[in-house]
């Protein structure tokens, strides 16, 4: 290693400020100089001590930021998994959230991973709100030197399914920027195709000279800022394994006359170890209204009593459609699916312009597709159209200081006509008219980071309660 060279030091200075200014003042000026000198940029100092400090045997690995933008957490657990992956072959990673990363950043970076959600009607999850606006406007500086790939999240059952992924795909690539890797949009069940994105993006990258030299195994840290709300609780159970929470009570909170009709109901959580705060929402896996079920198999003419095997499980046909898939919301995706199977040629002009397609899925529910469309079909073909049934998120309305095990909630039932016939919301009448106290019910909790109570309880705060109305 080379010692570094330094410029003779004016002895007079040196003399004054050892000599005269006391002990005290001494210590103040070393920590002020020492300040004053790191604030300086590494580019000042003489090139023999940047040399010593990088030596070119041992070349720093290459670094990736990784951005999230969320509101439940899922787009953070995706993108600190591709952080784990990336540091194990090598990579040096930034993991930040949109909500704290600053925008003039963006500029000196040169790789980026992106992981988004979509929130809304195909709007940025509110901690991603300011950075995509400023992307979207001419503020945005030309990104030509920057590489990115685009992990988008999001759930089938709207429209806009992923926009806010797609649009900043598109945008990046707009402003010059190159695609490392193609975008993969996903769906409730985000866990297999974000893996997937991560291992096609590992084939995509370089592989870093430190990797290539000698195995790395990096430990994960976690240097975004964040309240620490997403971090994993202790509880076994979660979206992919719910736990079964018994009904303590359930009280209509209409008067009579009222023509709203709003519940009360009380969950036990006891010995599932799961805990919230305010601001959480409850994710509750439903059941299918059982006249909805019927109105499908007679509209397609089929044997609810037959045994299929759905999910590698043999079960009646009917407990499929009771429990397993979607049928009260009809997708864009089942649509195209039964377009593509039926050839039906009106279906699939709705499904070529945008209103008559929003028009279409907005009210109707499987039952009225295969009565307006009808086709034969097997019980199998039907399942291949059908999504698996999405659990429902609904706003915790207890708190866990006043009610330990326990979790409230407040449910408006959705209930409406369409074409003189009653439809029904299936997780809110499920748990209007389907479930009795004691009966059990697959929860679990989804956190959000950005709505929670000001830490200081002396803090003021405006509420507002916008949602079931009672
Ligand atoms: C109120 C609300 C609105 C949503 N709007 C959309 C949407 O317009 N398009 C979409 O693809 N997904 C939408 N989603 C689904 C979320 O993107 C999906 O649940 C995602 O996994 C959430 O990830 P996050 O926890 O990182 O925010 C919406 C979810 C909620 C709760």
């Amino acid at each position: 290693m080379t010692t570094p060279k330094l410029a003779p030091i004016d002895q007079d200075l040196l003399q004054r400020l050892t000599n005269g200014p006391t002990v005290l003042q001494q210590m103040w000026l070393s920590g002020y100089l020492y300040a004053l000198a790191s604030q300086s940029e590494v580019a000042v100092l003489p090139q023999s001590i940047q040399q010593s400090q990088a030596p070119s045997e041992l070349p720093d690995p290459p670094v990736i930021t990784v951005l999230y933008g969320s509101q439940t957490g899922n787009s953070k657990k995706a993108a600190q998994k591709a952080v784990a992956s990336l540091q194990t072959q090598g990579w040096k990673t930034n993991l930040a959230d949109l909500n704290d990363y600053p925008t003039r950043q963006l500029k000196s970076e040169k790789r980026i991973l992106l992981v988004v959600s979509t929130q809304g009607e195909g709007e940025p999850p509110a901690s991603a709100e300011e950075f995509y606006q400023w992307l979207m406007s001419n503020r945005a500086p030309r990104l030509e030197g920057l590489e990115f790939a685009v992990c988008a999240l999001g759930d089938k059952s709207y429209l806009k399914f992923c926009q806010t992924g797609k649009d900043f795909d598109a945008r990046l690539e707009a402003l010059g920027a190159r695609r490392l890797s193609a975008r993969v949009d996903c769906d409730v069940d985000f866990e297999a195709p974000v893996e997937a994105w991560i291992q096609q993006l590992l084939k995509d990258l370089p592989v870093p000279a430190s990797a290539a030299s000698k195995s790395v195994a990096l430990q994960y840290v976690d240097t975004a800022k964040s309240n620490g709300h997403f971090q994993e609780k202790q509880s076994q159970y979660d979206r992919k394994s719910p736990f079964q929470a018994a009904l303590l009570a359930k009280t209509p909170l209409n008067g009579r006359g009222s023509k709203k009709e709003t519940w009360h109901l009380e969950f036990s959580l006891e010995g599932s170890n799961l805990s919230y705060q305010p601001g959480d929402a409850l994710g509750i896996y439903p059941q299918n209204p059982p006249a909805l079920v019927k109105e499908v198999l007679y509209a397609a003419m089929l044997n609810g009593h037959k045994l299929v095997t759905y999910n590698g499980r043999e079960m009646p046909f009917r407990q499929v459609l009771l429990k397993e898939v979607e049928l009260s919301v009809l997708t864009k995706e089942m649509l195209e699916n039964y377009a593509a199977w039926t050839n039906n040629a009106r279906i699939k002009a709705i499904l070529a312009d945008p209103t008559a397609l929003k028009t279409f899925l907005y009210g109707r529910n499987v039952a009225d597709l295969l009565r307006e469309f009808p086709a034969a079909l097997s019980e199998e073909t039907l399942l291949q159209f059908l999504r698996k049934m999405p659990p429902r998120l609904y706003s915790i309305a207890s708190s866990p200081e006043v009610y330990p095990d326990e979790v409230h909630l407040t449910v408006a039932a959705v209930r409406y006509l369409f074409n003189d016939r009653a439809h029904a919301g299936a997780a809110s009448t499920f748990l209007a008219d389907r479930v009795e106290a004691d009966d059990k019910v697959p929860v679990f909790v989804a956190q959000n980071e950005y709505v929670k109570l000001p830490e200081n309880d002396q803090t003021d705060i405006i509420m507002v309660g916008p949602g079931t109305g009672v």
